[in-house]
């Protein structure tokens, strides 16, 4: 019986060609150098392969990220490069990978899975659920300049430690070394653009592309909204093109900047999420709640079904897929009307709580 495993160091080249071959047959580049963190040596022990006589059948991988929210760190398990040779599909090998992913998940306690793909029934059979926010805007043309003196520039002859001092300013963000920011600078068919001050400072950086994906998309970017904004004119008017920001929910004050500007956007979803260690998360959520002083904060597994509310006003889940809707939306608390009132201020209060990954981590 075919059995997934994780690769050996030997074995790595070899997953890679089979990665390539069955993801990036057009690209000129290999796979790994667009997920340098998760596609690496380093992080075989969470490959999961499916071999029969040397040849490589099936893959996927997790890559633990430590993300850290106004609320809770959580470890997020990224889930990605799930693929099955064609010849061997239907067959139930990805669904074992995809178990030996969760089993790895568990061992690492990961808080939360994550994984991003249009293939989304295949995956709610695993836990996952569309959830979270994503809030694209559309930059069809330049907007007005916001910010006098300053430089533009394209290039990824940036120091990543300056980088890293932007980034760290996100409210939600994974933790980074100054080492992955530098792998993270190589990625193919990625423009990095930076926005200096006269004296030389870094206000802002942004950058599209990745690889094989994310084209026109601006999906990692930090610093002063004004220096950003004239970053993402810059593009449009360089490029000529029109560009897409993709913005958390909660950067309010850039959200409001361009709703104010009228820039059309459209909201998606974070990710196709899975609750996958309940008791943990209910810990988080629950610290978060009495932090704010709501303590009668009700959020448990009773007989399999999940119990929430506040004090003796109490309602039951029967899917923990449902729970995260909930808790990172889109579900919203104003909208379930069978709540009660007093009981829907006290929820909304946290809730939807703040949750992202900028788009180098995403795999
Ligand atoms: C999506 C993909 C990864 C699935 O791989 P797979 O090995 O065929 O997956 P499985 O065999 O475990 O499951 C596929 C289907 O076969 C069914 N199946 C599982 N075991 C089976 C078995 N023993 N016999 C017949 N069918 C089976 C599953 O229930 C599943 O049904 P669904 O299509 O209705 O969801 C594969 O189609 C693929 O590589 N696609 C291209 C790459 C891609 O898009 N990857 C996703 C990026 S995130």
């Amino acid at each position: 019986m075919l059995k997934p495993r994780s690769p050996e160091q030997h074995e790595f080249d070899h997953v890679v060609d089979f990665l390539n071959h069955q993801l990036r047959a057009d690209s000129t580049w290999p796979i790994n150098s667009e997920y340098p963190t998760a596609l690496t040596p380093s992080n075989i022990h969470n490959m999961s392969i499916i071999e029969e006589g040397g040849s490589i059948l099936s893959h996927a991988l997790i890559k633990p990220i430590i993300t850290k929210t106004p609320y809770a760190i959580y470890k997020i398990g990224a889930i990605g490069s799930v693929v099955t040779d064609p010849s061997h599909r239907q067959q139930g090998l990805s669904t074992l990978n995809m178990q030996n992913c969760l089993a790895k998940a568990t061992a690492q306690d990961c808080d939360l899975l994550m994984l991003w793909t249009d293939k989304t029934e295949f995956y709610q059979k695993f836990g996952f659920e569309l959830a979270g926010f994503e809030q694209t805007y559309v930059i069809d043309k330049p907007l007005p300049t916001r910010s006098e003196n300053i430089r533009i520039v394209k290039g990824t002859q940036v120091d990543p430690q300056a980088l890293l001092k932007l980034y760290s300013q996100h409210s939600v963000a994974s933790v980074r070394t100054l080492d992955e920011v530098q792998q993270y600078l190589k990625i193919p068919n990625a423009n990095v653009y930076t926005a200096w001050s006269n004296t030389n400072q870094l206000l802002a950086y942004a950058v599209d592309g990745k690889g094989a994906d994310l084209q026109t998309f601006i999906h990692e970017w930090a610093g002063q909204i004004d220096a950003l904004l004239d970053i993402v004119s810059h593009v449009v008017k360089t490029e000529n093109q029109p560009y897409h920001l993709m913005v958390p929910q909660h950067a309010k004050n850039l959200r409001k900047v361009l709703d104010d500007l009228q820039v059309f956007s459209h909201r998606g979803f974070l990710a196709m999420i899975r609750i996958h260690n309940f008791e943990a998360i209910a810990t988080k959520v629950k610290k978060a709640f009495r932090a704010e002083g709501y303590d009668q904060i009700v959020l448990e597994k009773q007989h399999g079904q999940i119990v929430f509310g506040y004090g003796q006003d109490l309602y039951t889940l029967d899917e923990e897929a449902d729970l995260a809707k909930i808790l990172f939306g889109p579900a919203t608390i104003d909208e379930m009307t069978f709540i009660k009132p007093e009981t829907r201020k006290v929820l909304a209060a946290i809730l939807p709580l703040p949750l992202w990954v900028w788009g180098w981590d995403s795999i």
